[in-house]
């Protein structure tokens, strides 16, 4: 991959004198993105079903932003649902899929997830009487996939989990989960926000039921996108105003008018990730990328979870010893690096199990940073540990 030529492609990344670490929480976008959805704005505001041309845009960009998702997840460009983001989607398709649950039924979510992916089973069970159990972790912070298999049961409706943590870039074994839970009839349903951006995502492969992630942690747009399997969509009756289109059956789960210049802009963030060479040029990338940073570090830092590229995304939960996290994450965006400090990074469950008192570091890499901003940024971290 061209990291420079990449890099041109983005105004905020142009003159070098910021540098972005900070992706998980939100990266980056390329001119081409927001220039589509300035066009779709400008030639294509009108709602679909009118019998003139600014209609019939629309659904040009409704109809290419699906096909763009299905190529992005491997999937039918039926099966592919937009919404605002991931929680949002996640809370409207548990609810969907919950509707003929009976209480006492049981939803297991895993120790690695983001909150958004734990709140809308927890709110769930309050309202609708289900249990809902943390599969824990294993000392390494790897999901412990004997905890799951010794709490699944006949009860279990479904297995919750992200594909990779948020917090410490742990990446989980999406296959063997849903092997687990279709061993029982229960659904795997997974939050990949943060995978998404980084791996090559085939839900085929996975053979999960429900995926669901976020343009905008990969370069796009603020918007939320999700794949279900066909027949479990077919199967669902949607919250959905009557006379809407049910055609493709992931319209159904697309309550409201989309927004239609961001579908504009997922579109453009397809196509600038192919152009790059695709996700399978991204994790090539990255994985030499991240190996690099792991190398750079400093004596007397501290990386929670995996200690290589392997199993992991490049995003990394650090803290230097003898420096409060956040004072050095002041410190270091005041020496122009873009780093964030949280106690909880919102994985209130791994939090209960990360040994640090307070707060860390989270850095997280994506494929337009540079081993040159590495290499600075390791020298202001060895900086502030010998201070
Ligand atoms: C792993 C994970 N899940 C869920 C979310 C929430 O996503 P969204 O902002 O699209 O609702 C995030 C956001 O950072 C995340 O990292």
């Amino acid at each position: 991959m061209d990291v420079d030529a990449v890099r041109a492609r983005y105004a905020s990344l142009r003159d070098g004198g910021f540098v972005y670490f900070d992706a998980p929480g939100g990266s980056q976008v390329p001119d081409e993105v927001g220039d589509a959805i300035a066009r779709a704005l400008r030639e294509a505001s009108a709602n679909i079903g009118a019998t003139y041309e600014s209609s019939h845009r629309v659904e040009g960009i409704l109809a290419q932003a699906r096909e763009d998702g299905a190529r992005f997840l491997n999937c039918s460009a039926d099966d592919v649902i937009f919404g605002q983001n991931m929680t949002v989607l996640d809370f409207a398709l548990s609810r969907t899929a919950a509707r003929d649950w009976k209480e006492g039924d049981k939803i297991l979510v895993s120790r690695l997830d983001h909150d958004g992916g734990v709140a809308p089973w927890v709110e769930l069970a309050a309202d609708r009487g289900f249990e809902v159990e943390w599969v824990d972790v294993t000392d390494d912070l790897r999901l412990d996939y004997d905890d799951l298999e010794r709490k699944l049961d006949e009860r279990v409706r479904v297995v919750a989990c992200v594909a990779s943590s948020n917090a410490i870039g742990t990446i989980v074994d999406v296959a063997r989960v849903s092997e687990l839970a279709h061993s029982v009839g229960a659904l795997c349903w997974v939050d990949a926000v943060q995978y998404a951006a980084h791996v090559p995502t085939d839900v085929q492969t996975l053979d999960c039921d429900v995926f669901i992630c976020s343009a905008y942690k990969f370069c796009g747009p603020h918007l939320g996108l999700a794949y279900g399997r066909h027949e479990l969509l077919e199967s669902w009756r949607p919250y959905k105003a009557r006379p809407a289109a049910s055609d493709p059956v992931g319209r159904s789960f697309e309550p409201g008018t989309a927004s239609y210049e961001l579908l504009a802009g997922f579109s453009a963030t397809i196509a600038y990730l192919e152009s790059i060479g695709g996700m399978e040029a991204v994790v090539a990338y990255e994985r030499t990328l991240g190996q690099h940073f792991l190398d750079a570090l400093p004596e007397g830092t501290a990386v929670y979870g995996e200690q290589t590229m392997d199993g992991r995304v490049p995003t990394f939960l650090i803290n230097l010893e003898g420096v409060d996290a956040v004072d050095a994450v002041r410190q270091l965006g005041e020496r122009g690096y873009g780093v964030w400090a949280h106690d909880n990074w919102y994985s209130l469950g791994l939090r209960e199990k990360l040994p640090y008192p307070g707060s860390a570091i989270r850095v997280g890499l994506i494929h337009y940073n540079t081993v040159e901003e590495v290499d600075g940024f390791a020298r202001e971290l060895g900086a502030l540990a010998g201070q």
